[in-house]
């Protein structure tokens, strides 16, 4: 079966819409921050501003210009952590190589995290949280249970939360990464895999036990054409599989834009609190 995330994006979507609706003329407002040296960057930018729109979001770029210091980020955002009107900030990442990554993104109010990068953040990274989303709808909500896991790739936003998040739903897990031996012996066993590794043709189906279930998370670029991480089209018969593009990448989208209307209702309540 191949594992679109179209669909599942889509009702998250709706049901985001629908919570915008609700705010009775309201509209919560995103504001992104772009590298725009980094083509990679700019195109997630581009489809978060698109799904935002549909969903009835205010959202704003602001493109960093070459050469930004850590210092100037975080002016930025010290400045739109405290503006009333900014319901939720985004620091598109690679950003700019003159600052650093960790400083920048840990310097987001904890009630504007969308993204979920912060230690103590509402919600945990979009793309895994979106990940567990989609399993959930295809395979059932006890799907994950005593399944045998590998992550391979072990980043701060995907592979480790993708550990944690498959942990807490009672799958038995094991990150693999650049330096594991014989990943093959891992992979050959594993009931879910979940390739975060930005290489094409990464995952062969020597690799995949059948009727396994593999979920593509690599962008890559193959002369001009977005491929993943895995051999899709000798896969896609052998188990169920995420194509690239139209797999992951909707459902991160999807995950952000329906986290903003609930970081609006929360920041609405925190000031209804205050003013008591
Ligand atoms: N770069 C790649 N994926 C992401 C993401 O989900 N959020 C941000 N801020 N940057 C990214």
């Amino acid at each position: 079966m191949i594992l679109y995330g179209k669909p599942v994006a889509d009702a998250l979507l709706d049901n985001a819409a629908s919570k915008i609706d609700n705010l009775a003329g309201k509209t919560p407002k995103l504001v992104i921050i772009t590298n725009p040296n980094d083509p990679a960057s700019q195109v997630y930018a581009k489809n978060k501003i698109k799904a935002c729109v549909l969903c009835g979001i205010n959202v704003e770029t602001i493109a960093m210009p070459e050469n930004s210091t850590t210092q100037q980020y975080l002016n930025l955002l010290a400045k739109l952590n405290q503006d009333k009107k900014v319901t939720g900030i985004i620091v598109q990442l690679p950003i700019h190589k003159t600052a650093d990554e960790k400083i920048v993104s840990s310097a987001i109010n904890k009630e504007k995290d969308v993204d979920g990068f912060l230690k103590d953040s509402y919600f945990p990274p979009c793309t895994p949280a979106g990940i567990i989303h989609m399993l959930d709808f295809y395979k059932g909500k006890g799907f994950l249970a005593g399944k045998n896991a590998v992550v391979i790739g072990r980043s701060e936003i995907v592979g480790r939360p993708m550990a944690k998040l498959l942990l807490d739903r009672d799958a038995t897990v094991t990150i693999c990464h650049s330096k594991t031996e014989n990943l093959k012996d891992f992979t050959k066993h594993a009931d879910v895999i979940i390739s975060a590794v930005g290489k094409p043709n990464f995952l062969t189906s020597d690799m995949v036990k059948p009727n396994a279930c593999v979920i593509d998370v690599g962008i890559n670029r193959v002369n001009g054409k977005l491929v993943g991480d895995c051999d899709f089209e000798n896969l896609k018969d052998l188990c169920d599989i995420t194509p690239v593009p139209g797999g992951v990448g909707p459902m991160t989208v999807a995950t952000l834009v329906h986290r903003l209307p609930i970081l609006y209702q929360k920041q609405l309540q925190k000031e209804a609190e205050h003013e008591k």
